[in-house]
């Protein structure tokens, strides 16, 4: 039956290409979903009349909705499986973008949001984890960087978009256009097979031997790993259990939720949400000068990732990170001077702009993939699921406290001492990094994992005997 089914020749190395695609399309929604707004706000706080705490939550509303979509899918994905989650998400996304678009007030237009939030959060967990259970072991790490690869993608997609649309100040076909490729994505899930994994941790052996079969480019590879994924299954996932009784999974939970906060308070997400109001803050006024200079920022964002799938396996990630969150310092701490200087002369506002590229070249040579490398790396197979659900659920509640706070504090504390602490913020991350975070480059994860139990302090859970 095997041979039957087993796609031979180059029709696995197609049939994988085609799960990989699909799924990665779910980080290119992720990523459409946290760009479109930043060029989405200007125009629609006109159009609805709304204030700038109104503004924020309009913003922040969705990492509200991806919180708690974080937290159904740890529940979902287990239960009713890897593809019923990426199901409901494409659902979501459907009817989150159309009902945006469709907004007639700012109340609904949050709701909308929040909507649009459960999809994005439901889709950053399960799809990291649905990769990584498909894909072939020689390019499991790589996947990982490559779905954050996928999110600035979509980041830069939507910011194109938004400024097509700007000269129209469509802001209602920014929004809505997100339901093309989310109908793509809800078609593309259907074809998807189950993950193995899930399959077999049911007990739905001969399912999952189909799909490994379909997957993998003989059935001898194909029996072997569903060998290996059985043999794993023996650990049961405990979690919560394990939480309880297991100081060790305490620090390795507590450490996922620290990464995320980290990632979160370099201020990413400031800039991009932001961005168009932050070039008007360094004297572009036009509209059209502020929409190209966030796609700028996006395609940065893009090309910089690249440069942590370069680095991540050879440098290691402790150096990469001290690297970008230096970087990242330099940045803030130089837009924050400048900024200070109150109006600025044509040269410094240029400047202005590098330095704010030189913060994005820093998140996404660093923080940006390698917090979700790091996150997925430390946790102990036993309560894998339970951490991943913690560390995404607190990326997002980290992320709705800087979305939300950002025009207060522009408000009360003004735009350069805002920048200045976001620069300072980094600097601690330097100190955390170094006192707190492991080197896990090139380190079995069953190593890890026995580290963490004999109660190695953190900064040492990749450390060889
Ligand atoms: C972060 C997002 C961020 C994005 C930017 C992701 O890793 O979790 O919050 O917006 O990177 O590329």
């Amino acid at each position: 039956m095997t041979t039957a089914i087993h796609g031979s020749g180059r029709c696995h190395v197609r049939f994988t290409f085609f799960v990989c695609f699909i799924v990665a399309l779910a980080g290119l929604l992720f990523g459409l979903d946290i760009g479109v707004i930043a060029g989405a706000l200007p125009f629609l706080s006109q159009d609805l009349h709304i204030n700038n705490q109104q503004q924020e939550w309009v913003v922040s509303s969705m990492m509200l909705g991806a919180a708690a979509g974080a937290l159904a899918a740890g529940w979902m994905s287990a239960r009713l499986g890897r593809k019923f989650s990426l199901l409901t998400a494409a659902v979501l996304f459907i009817a989150g973008s159309l009902f945006s678009a469709c907004s007639p007030n700012v109340a609904s237009l949050i709701v909308a949001r929040i909507l649009l939030g459960l999809a994005v959060g439901m889709s950053s967990y399960t799809a990291p984890i649905y990769l990584s259970e498909i894909a072939p072991e020689k390019i499991r790490g790589s996947m990982i960087s490559m779905y954050q690869l996928m999110i600035a993608l979509g980041i830069l997609t939507a910011y194109l978009s938004d400024t097509a649309f700007s000269y129209s100040g469509s802001w209602r076909w920014m929004l809505g256009i997100i339901t093309i490729p989310a109908v793509v994505l809800f078609i593309g899930v259907l074809f998807l097979p189950g993950s193995p994994r899930w399959l077999a941790a049911r007990g739905r052996y001969q399912e999952a031997q189909k799909v490994l079969n379909m997957l993998r480019s003989s059935s001898v590879l194909a029996s072997k790993e569903l060998e290996e994924i059985c043999k794993s299954l023996k650990t049961k996932q405990s979690g919560w259990s394990l939480f309880k009784e297991n100081s060790n999974f305490r620090r390795v939970v507590f450490l996922g939720g620290l990464l995320q906060v980290m990632q979160q308070f370099t201020g990413m997400n400031v800039i991009m949400y932001y961005a168009p109001k932050i070039f008007g803050i360094a004297g572009f006024t036009s509209t059209s000068n502020q929409m190209w200079g966030t796609v700028i920022v996006g395609l940065v964002n893009v090309l910089a990732t690249f440069i942590a799938i370069g680095l991540v396996d050879r440098w290691g990630r402790k150096p990469t990170l001290i690297l970008g969150f230096l970087v990242m310092a330099l940045g803030m701490f130089a837009l924050g001077t400048f900024l200070h200087l109150g109006a600025l002369t044509e040269f410094q506002r240029y400047f202005v702009i590098v330095m704010l590229m030189l913060f994005i070249v820093g998140f996404a040579m660093s923080a940006g993939p390698l917090i979700w490398v790091l996150c997925a790396e430390i946790q102990p197979l036993k309560g894998r699921d339970f951490g991943m659900t913690v560390s995404t659920s607190t990326n997002w509640i980290a992320n709705i406290i800087v979305g939300a706070s950002f025009l207060t504090m522009l408000e009360k504390l003004g735009s350069a001492n805002t920048f200045l602490m976001y620069g300072a913020m980094n600097i601690i991350f330097i100190v955390l990094t170094i006192m707190l975070i492991p080197e896990t480059k090139n380190v079995s994860l069953e190593h890890i994992e026995r580290n963490l139990m004999t109660g190695k302090p953190l900064r040492e859970l990749g450390k060889r005997d």
